[in-house]
């Protein structure tokens, strides 16, 4: 009959559908009950024929009630995990470099497009690195400019420290090849010194070393020149002022011209308009003949900046702590495409 096709057709999109399928054909009042009540007026003849049918139908909507009941809780079950997908997706932060690394990543570019490489040594270093071949004299105070991490510390010769300075991997490089050198020195270096905005127990540097015939004081004036104008931009002034340096001879170090203020007023460069940036000089002789390089034939220049300072500088930073504290808000400032 007619609702045979409407039962086998349904498909209730909720509970509440299902629920009106069921009243409308199972119900007290529904259709199968009114078609038993009638059954029940028809002659013996009519009730034998129809009885079959009769029972068929309910069996196929009682079937089909069940079934429907049934697609309906999985459905449900599969959707208890509560996911709206209908909602926009959470996009996920992309991280930023560390300022330090920025400068880092900067200053070896602008050494590379000089001719420079870049080379690299232990952190963890022995006397004669970091200490004897440079020209520290053993039980000399000149070892007190540099506050040292001593990890093994007894007769002088065989101590064992944190490297205090770069100029260990220039020692490394010299002692283990040939002239010509033209390389820079980035890593990290440790000084017991108290942590303060202005101090911290560990710093990054890059050092750099030009051994060569012939490389004279001017060859390091324009180099490190060239580089503050890429570094800094066109027409930031440099000074010299004479230094000393174990490892040098003679010693500078290097002023720039305050690139922040300018001026008066300015805690960066204490209100004189210059900045230090880096110490440099001649590498001594005996450094040279240390390292088994004729300094006869041979004569070069060597220089070392921190990288703290040259970002504090860049990015106008006053406190050095904010480096290492790993704080996102200070962090995600950095954004950029390299
Ligand atoms: N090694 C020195 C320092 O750490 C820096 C420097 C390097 C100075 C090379 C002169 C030449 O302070």
């Amino acid at each position: 009959n007619q609702y045979t096709a409407e039962i086998k057709a349904a498909n209730p999109a909720n509970a509440a559908e299902l629920e009106e399928f069921r009243i409308k054909y199972l119900g007290t009042k529904g259709i199968i009950k009114d078609l038993f009540d009638e059954f029940r007026t028809v002659s013996p003849e009519e009730k034998r024929v129809l009885g079959k049918v009769l029972n068929e139908f309910k069996q196929l909507a009682e079937a089909k009630y069940a079934e429907l009941k049934e697609s309906q809780e999985s459905r449900a079950k599969s959707q208890d995990i509560d996911i709206d997908l209908t909602l926009p997706g959470e996009g996920f932060e992309l991280g930023s470099r560390h300022p330090l690394s920025l400068t880092r990543i900067e200053i070896i570019d602008i050494f590379k497009r000089l001719g420079f490489v870049v080379a690299e040594g232990p952190e963890i270093e022995d006397d004669w690195h970091n200490f004897s071949a440079l020209n520290f004299p053993e039980e000399h105070p000149a070892r007190d400019m540099q506050d040292t991490f001593f990890i093994k510390k007894n007769s002088g010769k065989d101590d064992i420290a944190l490297r205090t300075h770069t100029s260990s991997v220039q020692v490394r490089m010299m002692e283990s090849g040939k002239p010509p050198f033209r390389a820079i020195m980035p890593g990290r270096v440790y000084r017991n010194e108290a942590i303060s905005a202005r101090a911290h127990c560990f710093f990054h540097q890059v050092e750099g070393l030009y051994v060569d015939e012939n490389v004279s004081f001017s060859d390091l004036k324009q180099t490190l020149y060239h580089f503050v104008q890429e570094l800094y931009g066109e027409g930031t002034k440099v000074r010299f002022r004479p230094s000393y340096f174990p490892f040098t001879e003679p010693s500078a170090e290097m002023d720039i011209s305050c690139t922040i203020c300018g001026g008066p007023g300015c805690n960066m460069c204490k209100y004189t308009g210059w900045v230090e940036i880096l110490g440099c000089g001649m590498v001594d002789p005996n450094v040279l003949e240390n390292c088994g390089i004729d300094s006869k034939k041979y004569t070069g220049f060597a220089f070392g900046m921190g990288i703290e300072r040259i970002t504090n500088l860049k990015y106008v930073i006053r406190d050095l702590r904010l480096f290492s504290e790993n704080d996102v808000r200070f962090l995600k400032q950095f954004q950029t495409e390299i």
